[in-house]
């Protein structure tokens, strides 16, 4: 008689067998690329901060390079606008959104974000004489799908917005996605956030905005909840519950 007779208990053995090598690669391959993931995320982020601040141009393929030589990331309070002592590089918003310790509920959730960190990152831009010309602020707020992620580049002046760049989101490509379009990305430099009496202004116009319009720009054509939810993000991070009071305090300029 064969001793190689199949039986039930070799069986489940050779298949208790097969998951354990698969889960042990799996474990292995996902502990191994996790310092490329988090090397990757991190190169991304800068890649988007030196788009907001326009110098992709400059960096090429010297991204680290170029985002070193003129970005400084530096830790703010929300409430009291004032620079904090903290690491920026461990400082996760997502992360401290979910945190109750780290977060509150917004009075006004206008931008749908359930929670706001206390904190933020703002990046200083130099430039080669060593002043700070644009000043780059996060922003999180609901699209139709989900939430969307992104940077505003601001003037030094502290109003005239230089860019707009969304880096994560869900919205439909074509409809909402068009955040990402270099068209529609190319409306931004020069607009104004506040108005002459300090109030959030900027919007975006369903039909389009008139050419004279400094706080006026083209709506995401299909998009309607989306653009809406742009406005909203908007006036929720440069209203009173997110930069305001940064923005307020160094009007006067940023050393
Ligand atoms: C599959 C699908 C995906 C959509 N994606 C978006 C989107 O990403 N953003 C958006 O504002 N509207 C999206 N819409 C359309 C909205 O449901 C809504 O009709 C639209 O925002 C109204 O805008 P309008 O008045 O400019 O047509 C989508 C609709 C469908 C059917």
């Amino acid at each position: 008689m064969s001793s190689n007779k199949e039986t039930p208990i070799k069986t489940i053995g050779f298949v208790l067998l097969v998951c354990l090598v698969c889960a042990a690669l799996v474990s292995i391959s996902a502990v191994q690329l996790k310092p490329l993931q988090t090397a990757n995320k991190l190169l991304d982020q800068q890649t988007k901060i030196l788009e907001a601040a326009n110098l992709l141009e400059t960096a090429g393929n010297d991204i680290v390079g170029v985002y070193n030589k003129y970005v400084e990331a530096k830790m703010i309070d929300l409430n009291s606008g004032d620079f904090i002592e903290g690491d920026p590089l461990a400082f996760d918003e997502r992360r401290n959104s979910r945190d109750s310790a780290k977060s509150d509920k917004p009075k006004n959730d206008i931008a749908g974000i359930n929670r706001r960190s206390h904190d933020a990152v703002v990046y200083l831009v130099r430039n080669d004489q060593g002043s700070v010309d644009t000043v780059i602020l996060p922003i999180v707020g609901s699209g139709l799908w989900d939430l969307m992620f992104g940077f505003v580049g601001l003037d030094a002046d502290l109003n005239t917005i230089k860019s707009v760049v969304y880096s994560d989101h869900k919205e439909t490509p074509g409809l909402g996605a068009e955040v990402m379009n270099p068209k529609w990305k190319a409306l931004w430099p020069g607009k104004k956030v506040y108005g002459d009496d300090n109030k959030v202004a900027i919007e975006l116009v369903k039909g389009g905005a008139k050419p004279d319009d400094i706080y006026g720009v083209d709506a995401l054509s299909g998009a309607t909840l989306t653009s809406k939810g742009v406005t909203n993000t908007l006036h929720f991070w440069f209203g009173e519950e997110g930069y305001a009071p940064f923005i307020a305090k160094n009007r006067g300029g940023l050393k």
